[in-house]
């Protein structure tokens, strides 16, 4: 059995210092998600998304994010997941983004919007045909009948096929309206190098080093 207690990679330490961080945490991140990009990380916009239920309870999940804006990240689902159903009670969400290779980690708080239906039709058609059809499929109710969808999905396939697959109403984007961030470098000494911007309503962004 593999002792998961001694499970580290050891790494060239990099720094994060406070004289290299821009004013702008939308910047900092765009630095280090190129970054993330340049040193080939698998799926670099790859993030958790942490909804709380109505009952208290927090679940993740993994979403990719497909927009990255001064206003906002956007992600695209859909509007009868349960993520979504989380986010009509509460908003408030976190996103987290761990680039290993890196050793690096970006955390997000903030408030999710809907975007416009315009805006999830323009992706939504940018979108391959596989995850068009898959999208127009109805909700199923939990067990699910795998065959049932299949055959859906089939017929989807013929009544769209050489026609434009329109976007399902039960589909489109959420972007975040960022609060905090917060980077994190890892650093061999264990004295690692943590940031965290604040949003104040009347002065921007603030910024403080955080123990490791
Ligand atoms: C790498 C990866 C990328 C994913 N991207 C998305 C995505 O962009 N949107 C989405 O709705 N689900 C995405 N999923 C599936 C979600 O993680 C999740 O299983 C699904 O959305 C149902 O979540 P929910 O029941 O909490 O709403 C992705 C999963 C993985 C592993």
């Amino acid at each position: 059995m593999i002792d998961i207690g001694q499970l580290r990679k050891e790494f060239q330490d990099e720094r994060l210092l406070e004289k290299d961080l821009l004013d702008d945490p939308y910047d900092q991140f765009e630095i280090w998600f190129n970054d993330a990009c340049k040193a080939q990380v698998p799926t670099p916009n790859a993030m958790a998304l942490c909804t709380i239920d109505p009952e208290g309870m927090p679940r993740s999940r993994t979403v990719l994010l497909r927009k990255i804006e001064r206003n906002g990240f956007t992600f695209f689902t859909r509007y009868d997941s349960k993520k979504a159903l989380h986010i009509e009670k509460n908003p408030r969400v976190a996103l987290h983004f761990h680039w290993k290779e890196l050793n690096r980690e970006v955390t997000i708080s903030g408030i999710l919007v809907k975007t416009s239906v315009g805006e999830s039709r323009s992706f939504f058609s940018s979108c391959n045909r596989r995850l068009r059809l898959a999208a127009r499929l109805p909700k199923y109710p939990s067990p699910v009948d795998y065959s049932e969808m299949e055959e859906k999905l089939e017929s989807l396939d013929l009544q769209y096929d050489g026609t434009q697959i329109p976007m399902p109403e039960w589909w489109g984007g959420y972007r975040i309206q960022a609060l905090r961030f917060e980077f994190w470098q890892g650093r061999s000494n264990y004295l690692h190098d943590r940031f965290k911007y604040c949003l104040c309503d009347s002065d921007g962004w603030k910024r403080q080093r955080m123990a490791p």
